[in-house]
């Protein structure tokens, strides 16, 4: 059997199994999403979100791209953003990275990569921000890791920076933010950051929201 007719199959299989479990499943589940988290999270094929959190259709509204970015002239994730925060009104927000990430080692090489050295541009300004943290790890690895981390870190503070977050935080003291990194080799998260709506934004990135024309 080819690998697409062997995925309908197990859907098939899925469905019978929700159904013997709760006939009105699925007539439940169509109503309406009431998510609480926004996951943000690396397009590899090994980091299924809600596997590895232990969580169920309905519970995540997901975001995944090359490298779990969060860039302000991406209409996708500003987009996915704004609709979890504004309409969804999540409780959490979730950039989750992972160890040994394509994406990152892609932007610490200097190989040309077409269209995706724009993509990854943001890794390598993070990693020049970062260099001497980074470089003072041994091997490659360890250094591909600490880039992940910083990439991760940076990544929530993209969050903060937009007016998307500012103006949830000022009107609804939600959302939390977090920062999580994924090992592959043992399955565990690690949580790296977390920050509260009332952390203290850098002036250079604040909106204002209590002028009258909003
Ligand atoms: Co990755």
């Amino acid at each position: 059997m080819d690998s697409t007719k062997r995925m309908l199959q197990a859907n098939r299989a899925w469905v019978e199994r929700k159904l013997s479990l709760q006939p009105d499943y699925f007539t439940e589940m169509a109503k309406e999403q009431k998510p609480e988290f926004l996951w943000i999270g690396c397009s590899d094929s090994r980091v299924p979100a809600e596997e590895i959190t232990g969580t169920s259709p309905g519970e995540l509204f997901v975001h995944r791209n090359v490298a779990n970015l969060v860039l302000h002239t991406d209409l996708n994730v500003m987009s996915v953003l704004q609709f979890a925060v504004e309409t969804l009104k999540v409780k959490h927000v979730i950039v989750c990275g992972h160890y040994n990430c394509g994406g990152v080692k892609a932007a610490l090489s200097h190989k040309r990569y077409g269209l995706m050295n724009k993509w990854l541009r943001q890794i390598k300004d993070t990693y020049h921000h970062h260099r001497a943290e980074v470089d003072a790890f041994e091997t490659y690895d360890q250094r591909v890791n600490a880039l992940v981390e910083a990439s991760v870190v940076e990544q929530v503070h993209n969050l903060v920076q937009t007016s998307i977050i500012q103006r949830a935080w000022h009107e609804e003291q939600r959302p939390t933010l977090h920062g999580w990194v994924y090992a592959l080799s043992d399955g565990l998260i690690k949580p790296l950051v977390q920050l509260d709506p009332d952390t203290r934004i850098d002036d250079a990135y604040r909106f204002d929201f209590d002028d009258v024309t909003g």
